[in-house]
């Protein structure tokens, strides 16, 4: 797709995860509706693609949100060429594979709390402090209904969920009036983390597709009235 037009107020949206599900399905709709993208993962196979098919201004970088220094270099390569990001959706994460809590080897707990949790805060400190020195944009974190509730053998998400609804809530009380961080359940959507946990079961719920456009016109309304509310793509 080459440029678009842009929207009359468009924005800068920085999404992480958008090689797939989710993330993919929102950073398309963002454009299509004129906006910015700047998305990351790691897949480079994938974000060269990305790259081809969305020429600038969007851009598409391999970065593992996991790794501090990654997710600071492309924060100040971002923040130099397009200033601030508007919107901020902290989306790409990782599940366990389907096993009681005892049976979790270590470096797969520890891979899950890596990317869900620390991934999150490292975009945070990189992105958030530019957007603070304007004081305005929105951050959106991406919990999940396991961030509210529990089931059996997904453990090791469960506690990254819920411990992203009390970081985004402690970080909503941290942020100038003009901004908002808040904990955002997508709901239950046909992806290959839904295949992972739901297996056959998950062909009888919505695709990415179908879940961004309901998801991306809700996304572009959040504003500071919403600043530490916990909320539902419905
Ligand atoms: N699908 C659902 O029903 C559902 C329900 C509740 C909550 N959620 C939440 O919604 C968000 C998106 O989920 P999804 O279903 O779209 O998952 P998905 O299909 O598994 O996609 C995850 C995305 O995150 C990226 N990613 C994973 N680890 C990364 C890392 N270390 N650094 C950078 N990117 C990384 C992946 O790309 P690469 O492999 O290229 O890195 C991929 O683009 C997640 O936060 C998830 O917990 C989903």
């Amino acid at each position: 797709m080459s440029d678009r037009t842009p929207a009359k107020t468009a924005k800068i949206v920085v999404i992480t995860g958008a090689t797939r599900g989710l993330g993919r399905a929102m950073a398309e709709r963002f454009m299509e509706a004129g906006h910015t993208v700047l998305g990351c993962g790691r897949g480079h196979a994938e974000i060269a693609r990305l790259t081809r098919k969305y020429v600038k201004p969007h851009n598409f970088s391999t970065v593992d949100v996991s790794r501090d220094e990654q997710v600071q270099d492309w924060a100040k390569r971002l923040l130099a060429e397009y200033g601030p990001p508007d919107l901020l959706l902290n989306n790409a994460a990782l599940i366990n594979r389907n096993a009681t809590l005892w049976e979790v080897p270590p470096d797969e707990f520890q891979r899950v709390v890596e990317v869900n949790v620390v991934g999150v805060a490292n975009c945070v400190r990189h992105f958030v402090p530019a957007m603070v020195a304007r004081k305005s944009g929105v951050i959106v974190n991406f919990s999940s209904g396991w961030g509210r509730s529990t089931a059996a053998e997904v453990a090791p998400y469960c506690a990254t969920k819920w411990a992203i609804e009390g970081l985004t809530q402690a970080l909503a009380q941290e942020l100038p009036p003009g901004m908002a961080a808040i904990p955002l359940d997508p709901g239950i959507i046909n992806t290959d983390m839904l295949q992972s946990c739901f297996g056959s079961s998950a062909a009888s719920y919505p695709t990415a597709e179908v879940w961004s456009r309901t998801a991306v016109p809700f996304l572009l309304k959040l504003g500071p009235k919403q600043n530490g509310q916990p909320l539902s793509v419905k």
